[in-house]
């Protein structure tokens, strides 16, 4: 790869181009000063192997690197493209041309083992691998959620460390950290563009460096940005934000249970408590939570108390809504076995949905992967249907993007709200044949649950108490 940065412009390098890397290179290469005119050159910059040459020949090339609906994002890249001021590679060199360094690359937990730990080893490779490049001066911002403390202890001793091997003063580099809240889907460019963020600097000097990057890049006249005091502060605020979030969803599991026991409609439920201003943003009931953040980010905090301060606090809600809403999926799979007789064995059920989140194409630790894996293992025959994907990576097998036929399925089982299925027309669909119907995800409108059981199906929802067990469905 050829580096030639922009004559005037500022030089911004991202370092790991995947859901969010990609889309805040698209971000900044868009981002534009005062005068209108592009504000940064920007250099994303990815491992030396295939799975990072692929999305560094993607960028290159103008295509987005992972399926998705926002025309928004692929315009903004297509036009970055023809500017000249985005460009990907594997070379870390770029990071020594870069005036800020925005890190992306992953910080894994093991969160599914019995002893879940951090696996810092790749993420501190990266940190090091900036350390060996960056410009004294230049600034540097982690993205990565990190359990809390993490750049106070890991990232800012690391560059020290390899400032001072190549003999160049170890406080010259300004550290700064400001999470995303970047949603893949519908509004993936938006949800960096146009949203808020939390930022903290390591130094006072770091924090306005890093409001300046964020304000260029950022709308922040509509969506101010918010300084915390420290960047454990920052750290702390991404972590919490999940956490609460995966514990209300597991919460609304337990009540789910409860309601589909009882013969109570959860989201007939919700939506009167909802009508309470300070219960607005009540969860409804689902198919459990999948994707990269919401599975892992409630452990951060016991695992940095454990591990970066040794100094152990508990969590045991973060701790359970992790186990709760990774074992959801599996009272899916008890509903259609019950609807089913007894037993998979043989059955044909058709999975409408496998990736984590509706209308994104990213399969990370889906709940459909747990229901999928839990009914071939049970003797079910699957089909998987989804409009995003033709493959679905973690299961090796093909992934029908057309809605196939329900002619020879003995259940469907809709796991993914994506905006399509609301479209299914339930009448010519189930014309020849009345499969069960189990909706985990509140996927169909009633009028479609209805029109489905006035054909024969046996219609059933999770949190919807029109369970086979209280005689209702
Ligand atoms: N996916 C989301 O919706 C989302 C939202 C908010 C925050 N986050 C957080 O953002 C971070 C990144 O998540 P993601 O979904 O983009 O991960 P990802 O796995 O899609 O992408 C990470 C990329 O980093 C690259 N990488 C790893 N080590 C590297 C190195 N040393 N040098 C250069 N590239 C390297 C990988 O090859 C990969 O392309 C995580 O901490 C995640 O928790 C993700």
């Amino acid at each position: 790869m050829t580096i030639s940065p922009g004559e005037d412009r500022r030089v911004v390098a991202v370092q790991g181009l995947g859901f969010v890397g990609a889309a805040m290179a698209i971000a900044a290469a868009s981002a534009v000063n005062d005068d209108g005119e592009p504000a940064f050159t920007v250099i994303g910059v990815d491992r030396d192997d295939a799975l990072g040459r692929a999305r560094v020949d993607a960028l290159n090339s103008g295509r987005f690197p992972f399926e998705t609906t926002d025309r928004q994002l692929t315009h903004a890249l297509a036009a970055a493209r023809e500017r000249g001021n985005l460009q990907a590679g594997v070379d870390p060199a770029a990071y020594g041309l870069a005036d800020t360094i925005v890190i992306d690359v992953p910080l894994d937990i093991d969160w599914r083992s019995e002893t879940p730990e951090l696996r810092l080893a790749g993420f501190e490779a990266a940190i090091r691998t900036v350390g060996e490049w960056v410009r004294p001066g230049a600034l540097v911002i982690v993205e990565t959620t990190v359990p809390p403390g993490t750049t106070q202890r890991i990232v800012v001793p690391l560059l020290e460390d390899c400032l001072r091997d190549r003999g160049l003063d170890p406080g010259s580099v300004l550290v700064a950290h400001s999470y995303e809240r970047v949603m893949p889907g519908a509004d993936y460019l938006d949800s960096i563009v146009n949203y808020w963020r939390v930022y903290a600097g390591h130094t006072d000097d770091a924090a306005k460096a890093a409001e300046k990057f964020l304000s260029t890049v950022i709308n922040v006249d509509d969506f101010p940005i918010s300084r915390l005091s420290n960047t454990t502060a920052s750290e702390t605020a991404k972590v919490l934000e999940n956490t609460f979030r995966a514990t209300t969803i597991a919460l609304m599991d337990e009540w789910s249970q409860f309601a589909e026991m009882a013969g109570v409609d959860l989201f007939e439920v919700v939506d009167a408590i909802r009508m309470r201003p300070t219960h607005a943003n009540m969860r409804t009931p689902g198919f459990g939570v999948g994707g990269y953040c919401l599975t892992k980010d409630p452990l951060f905090g016991w695992l940095a108390a454990k591990v970066l301060f040794d100094q152990p606090v508990e969590f045991p809600f973060a701790r359970a809504a992790v186990r709760t809403n990774d074992a959801a999926p599996l009272r899916v799979i008890e509903l259609t076995t019950e609807l089913l007789g007894g037993s998979l064995a043989g059955r044909h059920i058709l999975l409408l949905g496998v990736s984590y989140r509706q209308d994104v194409g990213d399969t990370r630790y889906s709940p459909a992967e747990t229901f999928a894996r839990a009914a071939i293992g049970a003797g079910a025959r699957l089909t998987a249907h989804d409009p995003l994907m033709d493959h679905w990576e973690e299961l090796g097998c093909r992934v029908a993007t057309e809605l196939p036929s329900a002619d020879d399925v003995d259940a469907v089982v809709l796991a993914v709200p994506h905006s399509g299925y609301r479209d299914i027309d339930v009448l010519t669909w189930f014309d020849r044949n009345q499969p069960a119907v189990i909706d985990a995800w509140d996927v169909w409108t009633a009028e479609q649950r209805r029109l489905a059981s006035s054909l024969g199906c046996r219609v059933t929802s999770i949190g919807r108490g029109i369970h086979p067990r209280n005689g209702k469905s």
